[in-house]
């Protein structure tokens, strides 16, 4: 049975980078179903029609507000601009919580792999990590969650790029708690975005990532976590 707390302040921005798709869209809905009042999306593109659509959905059902805001979050100066413009949009609704779900993937095997694909792969993650963290840094979060992947400790022959990206991640929250802050990497295994799985691959569906997001927020808030299907 899923619990009804509210994990969320109202009166606060809780803020998703990459959050116009997959894991990113999942987590503004869960934010939204547990009392986030202020949501902003950072994405480098604009919504599309459909998911401006779908925003528009889950404001009306969770009586919310979501704000798509266009950063590259591997750039530092965009980032405490926009940092800096939230700011300004809502005064007196501190920012509590980074969710940072931002992925860009170039897979191949190592041989394959040459330093543009490693860097193309590392921004969104690494750099975009850093960026979060310095532009945040007044702010007193309640929530520094970040998407890795358990490809971070078994790794995975046609992701290393990716692998050592999430690795970055799961490390940068042991920093992060070791000076006092919040930090967590949820390791998340395979995910089934669609409805349908393709044929021989055993994923989490999307659906069922809300009582791993449950247990992660409410119960192992500053710890590192993995979910994944396991029956
Ligand atoms: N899906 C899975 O099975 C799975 C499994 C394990 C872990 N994860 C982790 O979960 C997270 C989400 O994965 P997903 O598959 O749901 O991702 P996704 O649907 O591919 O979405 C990634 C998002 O990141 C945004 N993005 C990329 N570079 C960016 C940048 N520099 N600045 C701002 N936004 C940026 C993209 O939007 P723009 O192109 O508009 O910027 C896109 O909306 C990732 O961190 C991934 O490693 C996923």
């Amino acid at each position: 049975m899923f619990p009804t707390l509210s994990l969320h302040s109202r009166l606060a921005v809780y803020i998703v980078s990459g959050g116009l798709s997959g894991l990113g869209f999942e987590t503004v809905k869960f934010i939204s179903q547990r009392g986030g009042e202020y949501i902003v999306i950072l994405s480098r593109s604009k919504p599309k029609p459909d998911v401006q659509q779908e925003i528009l959905n889950v404001e009306k059902q969770c009586g919310n507000s979501i704000t798509s805001m266009e950063c590259d979050i591997s750039v530092s100066e965009h980032v405490h601009k926009v940092i800096s413009a939230i700011n300004l949009k809502f005064p007196g609704c501190p920012i509590r919580g980074v969710f940072h779900s931002a992925v860009v993937l170039r897979d191949g095997l190592i041989e394959t792999l040459d330093r543009s694909l490693y860097e193309e792969v590392f921004r969104p993650k690494v750099n975009g990590v850093l960026n979060l963290h310095h532009a945040t840094q007044k702010c007193e979060l309640d929530y520094f969650v970040c998407y890795s992947s358990i490809s971070a400790f078994l790794g995975n022959p046609s992701q290393t790029n990716y692998a050592a990206a999430n690795t970055f991640l799961d490390l940068f929250c042991q920093y992060r708690r070791k000076l006092g802050l919040p930090g967590q990497s949820i390791n998340w295994g395979e995910i089934i975005c669609v409805a349908e799985a393709p044929a021989g691959v055993l994923g989490m569906h999307i659906a069922q990532c809300s009582w791993s997001w449950y247990v992660c927020m409410a119960m192992l808030k500053c710890a590192p976590v993995f979910c994944y299907r396991c029956d």
